[in-house]
């Protein structure tokens, strides 16, 4: 069983084109889907989960879908906060937040500060504005401000946005490409690695069930034999 499992949510702007409808569409669905998988994470004991939201790669889409992505996160953020509370979710944001309006950003932390206090189920971790090596550039520059000479393994990952969260045991692609994009690159150095073609509005808990169940089979060596 995962303790960790990350997922990049990717395929909604072609779910919307193989429906007729505009890519805002496939957004709307890919973000309804985040719930149910959450839920289902929950029930299956997993105790972190992370989904890549938004990159620091993502500014560089039209300003309309930009513009659309950012309300539909502040709607939902608006509207979840009884699903986590009801389901005992712990929710926390990675990623440089200090882009984003500070409404969006008091509704992050607000989201996060109430979780914390009342939640002790899963920790949903969800990336907005998130890239690895921004994140790594950013625990870079912490580490060299606190004028710490030598770097560790420990002070590094103190200075990542992911500090207290245990390393990525498996990591999942939806939407039929073969790449990371910039995703928790230091966090999955030994994650399992599964792709699918499903794109994410389609992705189904079942399944995410047979990927868990192939994980259980994978013979992990960490680099020993
Ligand atoms: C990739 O689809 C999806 C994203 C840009 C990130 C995931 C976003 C969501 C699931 C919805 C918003 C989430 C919240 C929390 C409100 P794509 O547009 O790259 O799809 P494509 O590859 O088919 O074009």
């Amino acid at each position: 069983m995962p303790k960790h499992l990350a997922i990049i949510m990717d395929g909604n702007g072609r779910w919307a084109k193989n429906h007729l409808q505009m890519r805002t569409f496939g957004h709307k669905a890919g973000a309804k889907k985040i719930q149910e998988i959450t839920e289902f994470c929950t029930k299956y004991g997993i105790a972190f989960l992370s989904l890549y939201a938004f990159s620091t790669e993502n500014w560089k889409r039209p300003k309309t879908e930009v513009d659309f992505l950012m309300r539909l996160l502040e709607e939902y953020l608006d509207s979840k906060f009884s699903t986590y509370l009801n389901n005992n979710i712990i929710f926390k944001a990675i990623g440089d937040l200090s882009i984003f309006s500070t409404q969006l950003q008091e509704k992050i932390h607000s989201l996060e500060l109430v979780t914390k206090e009342q939640c002790n189920g899963l920790t949903q971790i969800l990336a907005l504005n998130y890239g690895s090596q921004d994140e790594l550039r950013r625990a870079f520059l912490k580490l060299v401000l606190k004028q710490e000479r030598n770097f560790s393994f420990d002070s590094i990952e103190n200075a990542l946005d992911t500090t207290g969260i245990p390393p990525v045991d498996m990591l999942v692609r939806t939407g039929g490409e073969m790449r990371l994009s910039n995703f928790l690159l230091w966090q999955s150095a030994y994650a399992e690695l599964f792709f699918t073609k499903t794109l994410w509005p389609s992705f189904t808990s079942k399944e995410l069930e047979a990927m868990l169940l192939e994980f259980k089979t994978r013979h992990r060596r960490f680099g020993g034999l």
